[in-house]
């Protein structure tokens, strides 16, 4: 796993978005992975700018978010799919339909889950993996306990995860969804590559024990130290606790 430390979340998402158009510029049918928060949207708005600019392309593109929240109607602008659609989808030349999620309004979300994993598998799982952090250390939704071998399923948000995202709902946890699906610790980890990004002193805690931590169902962040090609991007205040 490689740590880079860099002064700006400008200047992170700058270095994602190089890993991003070397990818697309060998492979341009790549399989993208997406994250949805606050942490990618610097770099959703840098990919945008290289797109406008014919630096990159996503015309062959195929996305899989890694998470939706349970129990949001259609077009509520929380739901992931939405945030995707708003924030890289329709800013870049994407095909409308070639970015997908998890079907967390389906009647059978178990069945949506195995659905969910065996499109990705069909896809041959993603190229390249973009991941936030969360406070308690989660990635995509796989919260602390959960298995380090887990595949897409239905977790349970955490009382901190639903603090933290409450931001999202008007200050308000109990707008907050309960539920999610997300893909597996597994299933992220069939990525080619992982780029993580985490940005201020919120993250400080999950950053230190991701990089320095034992790889432990605690921190589920940690697995990725036995990924060959993770790299992590933070800057200095979410590196604060590095020793
Ligand atoms: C989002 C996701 C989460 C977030 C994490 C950090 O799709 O899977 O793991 O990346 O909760 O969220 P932000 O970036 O809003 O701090």
């Amino acid at each position: 796993m490689e740590l880079v430390i860099l002064d700006t979340a400008e200047a992170i998402a700058e270095r994602a978005a190089d890993k991003i158009e070397a990818l697309l510029t060998t492979k341009p049918d790549a399989v993208l992975g997406t994250a949805t928060g606050s942490s990618p949207l610097p770099l959703y708005d840098e990919l945008t700018r290289r797109c406008a600019a014919g630096r990159l392309s996503f015309a062959q593109v195929t996305g899989f978010m890694l998470d939706e929240y349970v129990g949001l109607p259609a077009g509520h602008p929380e739901r992931y799919a939405t945030f995707m659609e708003v924030n890289l989808r329709s800013r870049v030349d994407m095909r409308p339909g070639s970015l997908h999620g998890p079907d967390a309004l389906a009647e059978d979300l178990q069945a949506a889950c195995a659905q969910y994993e065996e499109d990705m598998a069909a896809a041959g799982y993603c190229d390249l993996q973009i991941l936030g952090i969360g406070s308690d250390g989660h990635i995509g939704f796989n919260e602390p306990g959960g298995p380090l071998d887990s595949r897409t399923h239905v977790d349970v948000l955490t009382e901190q995860t639903r603090r933290d995202n409450a931001r999202f709902f008007g200050g308000d946890i109990d707008a907050v969804p309960t539920h999610c699906i997300t893909q597996g610790l597994a299933t992220i980890m069939e990525a080619r590559s992982l780029v993580l990004i985490a940005t201020g002193e919120g993250k400080a805690k999950a950053v230190a024990q991701l990089v320095e931590g034992e790889v432990s169902t605690d921190w589920p962040a940690t697995v990725m130290q036995r990924h060959d090609d993770a790299l992590v991007l933070v800057d200095p205040a979410a590196a604060s606790l590095l020793t």
